[in-house]
């Protein structure tokens, strides 16, 4: 692994992962990563916290996470089927911590 990479890991509908070499250095969220990756994520709001299409649920590493913002929470608190582990991804910058982080996309199939 590069120094300025870490591996994250996307669990595909039919439960393989995918995993993903992902750049800690050019300021990108996991939104904008995931969307640079042809996932499906709309991102209509462009990552103001205020669509929740983004919405990622965490499998493994949540703790590796920032701590959620009132936006975040409040944003996520309106998705009837929000799990304890979902996430906005556009609200979680790249960093090192997120090191080996395994993510669903929450509207996956
Ligand atoms: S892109 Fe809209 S809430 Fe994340």
């Amino acid at each position: 692994m590069e120094e300025n990479n870490i591996t994250i890991h996307v669990q595909n509908p039919d439960g393989s992962r995918t995993e993903l070499e992902a750049p800690v250095d050019m300021g990108l969220s996991l939104m904008e990563y995931l969307k640079a990756c042809e996932y499906d994520i709309l991102a209509t709001c462009g990552g103001m916290a205020l669509c929740a299409t983004c919405c990622v649920d965490v499998l493994e590493g949540e703790e590796k996470l920032n701590e959620m913002t009132d936006d975040e929470y409040a944003m996520l608190d309106t998705l009837p089927d929000l799990l304890p582990n979902s996430r906005l991804a556009c609200q979680l910058q790249l960093n090192h911590a997120m090191n080996g982080l395994v993510i669903k996309l929450h509207h996956a199939e």
